[in-house]
């Protein structure tokens, strides 16, 4: 059965005034760019604009909530963001405990459940405390799963699960006959998540650097030139709208 959502007849963002629930996007995921040249563009220090970007989470999270999104995957530290000069890691990197600090209490209000994938072993001890502790409280939550990719990277997450599936056939806990896509996609990070239905890339750029290679075969792609720190729930409800315009074949006809 579909579902008229009144969130979308809000005549500000001018969308398709009927919407059905069963064309929201299950699984959005966002590759968060931009931050950097936000703040060269008001002659600040590249950190300001994470700061900004932090905010714009909070407030898409709650959009995504508001949609009735399933799932929101936000690519938040790739495993090539180690390249960057120290201080902008370390702060990157302290930007979940911040985000987390503040916000847990409105995220268990609106009911959202925090995951995160990626290799977290790497992660400082105060970021992996900051997410575990924030998993552990919200694991009842079922509302909308906010996902946060953390030093992820798409190669690096096939490659372990290649490993891992060869250790299993080794030691004969899986059978070659058995290895298919559905048995493959449980060795990655999102094993139990439905794949993207949307992806959207901000600030012009159109690359997936590195991001769920895997899981986005049947995505679809929204790019905008707003750059991440200026993305509202407007340009949100405004890509879930266009991709409410979409086909979907699947390589079919
Ligand atoms: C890319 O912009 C953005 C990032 C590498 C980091 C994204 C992180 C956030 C938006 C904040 C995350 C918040 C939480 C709660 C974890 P860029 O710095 O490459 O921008 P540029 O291309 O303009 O230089």
């Amino acid at each position: 059965m579909s579902m008229r959502l009144p969130f979308f007849n809000n005549k500000k963002t001018k969308l398709n005034e009927t919407p059905e629930l069963d064309t929201i996007p299950k699984h959005v995921a966002i590759i968060m760019d931009g931050n950097g040249r936000w703040a060269k563009k008001r002659g600040l220090p590249r950190v300001a604009g994470h700061k900004e970007g932090m905010d714009v989470v909070r407030q898409i999270a709650k959009a995504a909530s508001k949609c009735q999104v399933e799932i929101l995957t936000l690519y938040a530290f790739s495993t090539e963001n180690w390249r960057r000069p120290k201080s902008e890691v370390d702060y990157l990197l302290r930007l979940p405990k911040e985000f987390l600090h503040i916000y847990l209490p409105e995220l268990m209000e609106n009911n959202i459940k925090i995951e995160t994938m990626g290799y977290v072993d790497m992660l400082p001890d105060h970021t992996k405390e900051a997410v575990d502790y924030a998993k552990e409280k919200t694991k009842d939550n079922d509302g909308l799963i906010l996902n946060f990719a953390l030093n992820y990277g798409s190669r690096f997450e096939i490659l372990q699960a290649v490993k891992q599936i060869i250790t299993d056939m080794e030691n004969d806990e899986l059978s070659f006959d058995k290895l298919d896509e559905q048995r493959f996609s449980e060795y990655l990070y999102t094993t139990g998540l439905a794949e993207p239905d949307l992806l959207i890339r901000t600030s012009g750029e159109k690359r997936l650097s590195n991001f769920m290679l895997w899981q986005i075969a049947y995505s679809e792609f929204w790019f905008t030139d707003v750059l991440w720190p200026d993305f509202k729930e407007e340009t949100f409800v405004q890509a879930l709208d266009d991709y409410q315009q979409r086909k979907r074949r699947y390589g079919g006809v």
